[in-house]
């Protein structure tokens, strides 16, 4: 059986991260989404939150309900040594997210010594999801516009919650 991380910020979950994690199931026989943290950005959403809300995307299709989802509580390679991973499974919407990714990439595998250490996918997103990111949602939701259909179920409510405290 082979493993796979879908890491990512998930702040929040979107219907393009959605899109990869059933992608990555298609190709891996487990999958386990890693909610971790981005130094460079601020979380709307506690960790907790977002990792229940990823739980209930995921278990509203059947094709996802088998997902694991789980908090990365420190280096994404040292939480796909622990699930047994071999491969980190990422979308790219363009080229910009290939330049963000690729170095992330490559220091994961050096991390994990080079040749035999884990391996990132890089899987291309439905286009129709390409203008679709946790931030821009987040930023639409701030200024009172519609996010009702660029995120799974129950999401819109937990972000306008947040942001209204
Ligand atoms: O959704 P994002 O913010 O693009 O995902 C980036 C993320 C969270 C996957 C990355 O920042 C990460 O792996 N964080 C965990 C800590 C870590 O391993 N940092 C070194 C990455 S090379």
């Amino acid at each position: 059986m082979s493993t796979a991380v879908c890491p990512g910020s998930f702040d929040p979950i979107t219907l393009g991260h959605l899109d990869v994690v059933r992608r990555a199931r298609r190709m891996f026989d487990d999958v386990v989404v890693g909610v971790a943290r981005n130094a460079a950005k601020n979380a709307l959403l506690p960790p907790e939150r977002r990792v229940d809300l990823v739980r209930a995307a995921l278990d509203a299709d059947p094709e996802t309900a088998d997902v694991r989802v789980a908090e990365v509580p420190g280096l994404l390679v040292d939480f796909c040594r622990d699930v047994g991973a071999v491969a980190v499974v990422k979308g790219l919407r363009g080229g910009a997210d290939f330049d963000a990714e690729l170095p992330m990439a490559l220091m994961n595998r050096h991390l994990t010594g080079g040749a035999t250490g884990v391996e990132t996918v890089f899987v291309p997103g439905d286009p129709g999801y390409a203008h679709v990111a946790s931030s821009l949602v987040k930023d639409v939701a701030r200024f009172g516009g519609p996010i009702d259909d660029l995120v799974p179920a129950g999401v819109a409510d937990a972000v306008h919650a947040a942001l209204a405290r």
